[in-house]
């Protein structure tokens, strides 16, 4: 048995680290890693990463019990950054140590000659300051980390609550757990933690939450309602319950209280349904929806399944919602079923489409023909879309997470991974016999622009074209990228070109130009800049289209051609 005992003081970013541990290895894939008292009383273990290296499963343990398991990339001949294994999560606890499988044929040269061993390291502070070029400036994104789906999202109080998945160990899908942020303008967000990590009964996949104002659960009045699905070796519906306002939940204790012989089976929402005086619950599983009701939260009864040969079904059905909304310039009320779907969108990948009908609280009718596909955004980038509970004045405010999985996790960023949409509202449109979402930046971002309006291009702004016909847009830099949108009046279409937009090369799937229907004309098309995201949004909000791009220089320079004029706001 090797041992390598490293006891030494250095300057890490100028805070102080020091080794002060001992690396046994077991075999060549196997070490035992103690965690002296004195470094346990650091703030965190610093574990150098390396995206292309075999996962190493981690177990946490203290005095030979396992308190936490953790999968991280560590590095094996270079570091691409670090992340933070925070010591406080094991106050009081002795004999700490990580029993670490790393994956991989270390054979020839032996376990020990990977860099991780020589790059872990204590340290009194963990460096959040963004190092990222194209992270955005009014977006939400993790500090660090790797996010995808928004989760939970509810107001209360005056603030809005999104939980997102992430991944604390690494820029990549892995180890899922809910992120938490909050804002009291839907446009700067503040990071409060991962309140729900992973546990014996799985890994903490997509779900929602809810106000539970009359306590019809018995967790008391006003207390937030987790539901998430619990991914293991099956995967099922498990329940978290918080008194403070969804800063710290409590699992429930009868976890899971859904199950299912369906493979894919998750991403519960739910919501109190007036109408019937129940709650209601939909959630994925497979290519439909199943959808539930129930009287205390716990216990819940499926009614009936949505989605047979309706609408796409190229992918996984996934993230789903269903809310009741206004058809514009009408007195009509309809259900909308928000069905996120991957892969199968319209230009590869994930997207979001939706079904527009009518809901009894216990079955879902689908007025369109079952071939009828609608999408509520047309750009490569806008997935699992869920929307926030207990939203003020009757809103439905939505957030898309801004990415695809065909490249969500070769994107060239590193410190962090993907950003949210803008908040935006939806409400319900007819055009041509058929009714379809209608989505329209929230007015906090009206309320986020600058006083003035100008013409000059910045990396974080909002631009606002006024259109009389024809027009093409085109944002470029001095290297020769661009991005090129134009609208086509008489075919009712909109186009937003990347395929000369900056950095493409980590994935065959992102070149690409999408295409909308525009249902009608654009009379005001709003902009949405932020160094990596386009969003193209109707100002009346008959077409969305949310694409990523990765300049190399951020786009200085616009043009617009046709019958269209324009100003631009910065982003407070
Ligand atoms: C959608 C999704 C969900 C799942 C989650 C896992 O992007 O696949 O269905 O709950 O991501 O992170």
């Amino acid at each position: 048995m090797k041992k390598i005992f490293i006891s030494a003081l250095v300057a890490l970013c100028g805070f102080t680290a020091s080794y002060a541990q001992e690396a046994s290895f077991l075999s060549n894939n196997h070490c035992l890693y103690r965690i002296s008292q004195e470094s346990q009383n650091q703030k965190c273990l610093l574990l150098p990463v390396q995206e292309n290296a075999e996962i190493a499963n981690i177990k946490v343990i203290a005095n030979n019990k396992q308190v936490k398991a953790l999968n991280v990339k560590l590095a094996k001949d270079h570091v691409d950054y670090f992340v933070p294994l925070y010591m406080d999560e094991f106050a009081g606890l002795k004999g700490l140590a990580l029993d670490i499988h790393v994956n991989g044929d270390y054979s020839k040269e032996g376990l020990n000659a990977l860099t991780c061993w020589k790059e872990m390291k204590f340290s009194d502070a963990f460096d959040m300051k963004n190092r990222e070029q194209y992270r955005p400036d009014y977006h939400h994104t993790p500090a660090y980390g790797w996010m995808n789906d928004p989760n939970g999202m509810f107001y209360k109080d005056g603030v809005w609550n999104l939980y997102f998945q992430y991944n604390p160990y690494g820029s990549q899908w892995e180890n899922m757990t809910w992120g938490h942020s909050t804002s009291t303008d839907l446009v700067h967000w503040k990071f409060q933690g991962t309140p729900i990590q992973p546990d014996a009964v799985g890994t903490i996949f997509s779900g929602s939450a809810v106000v539970d104002k009359n306590n019809t659960s018995g967790f008391g009045k006003d207390a937030v309602v987790a539901l998430y699905t619990s991914a293991a070796e099956n995967q099922t519906q498990s329940m978290a319950y918080s008194t403070d306002n969804g800063k710290t939940f409590t699992k429930y204790a009868g976890n899971p209280i859904l199950t299912s012989n369906v493979p894919d089976f998750r991403d519960p929402h739910m919501f109190w349904n007036e109408d019937i005086k129940k709650w209601n619950m939909i959630l994925a599983a497979g290519q439909h929806m199943e959808i539930y009701t129930s009287d205390n939260l716990k216990d819940w009864k499926l009614e009936s399944s949505f989605g047979e040969k309706y609408g796409n079904h190229g992918g996984v059905w996934e993230c789903p919602d269903l809310m009741k909304l206004k058809v514009r310039g009408t007195d009509k009320e309809k259900w909308m079923l928000i069905c996120n779907i991957n892969p199968g969108g319209p230009f590869g990948g994930s997207a979001t489409q939706y079904f527009i009908g009518d809901f009894d609280g216990h079955k879902f009718t689908c007025e369109s023909k079952p071939e009828v596909t609608k999408w509520m955004d047309y750009g490569k980038d806008h997935y699992a879309t869920v929307t926030f509970d207990n939203a003020p004045e009757g809103r439905r405010v939505a957030i898309a997470w801004m990415s695809n999985w065909q490249y969500a996790n070769q994107v060239p960023t590193q410190q962090y991974r993907s950003g949210n949409s803008i908040p935006r509202d939806l409400g319900l449109f007819e055009y041509k016999g058929e009714t379809y979402c209608s989505v329209i930046p929230s007015p906090e971002m009206t309320a986020a622009r600058s006083k003035k309006a100008g013409k000059k291009l910045s990396e974080s702004c909002e631009m606002v074209v006024n259109l009389k016909g024809n027009a093409t847009i085109t944002l470029s830099n001095d290297k020769g990228e661009k991005v090129v949108m134009s609208y086509d009046a008489k075919a009712e279409t909109f186009s937003m070109d990347r395929t000369k937009s900056g950095k493409m090369d980590f994935s065959k799937d992102f070149a690409a130009t999408t295409k909308a229907p525009t249902y009608g004309k654009i009379s005001q098309l709003r902009i949405f800049i932020d160094k990596s995201s386009i969003e193209a949004l109707d100002a009346d909000g008959k077409m969305a289209m949310t694409n990523l791009v990765f300049p190399s220089k951020s786009y200085n320079k616009v043009t617009v051609k046709g019958k269209g004029k324009y100003q631009i706001y910065d982003i407070k």
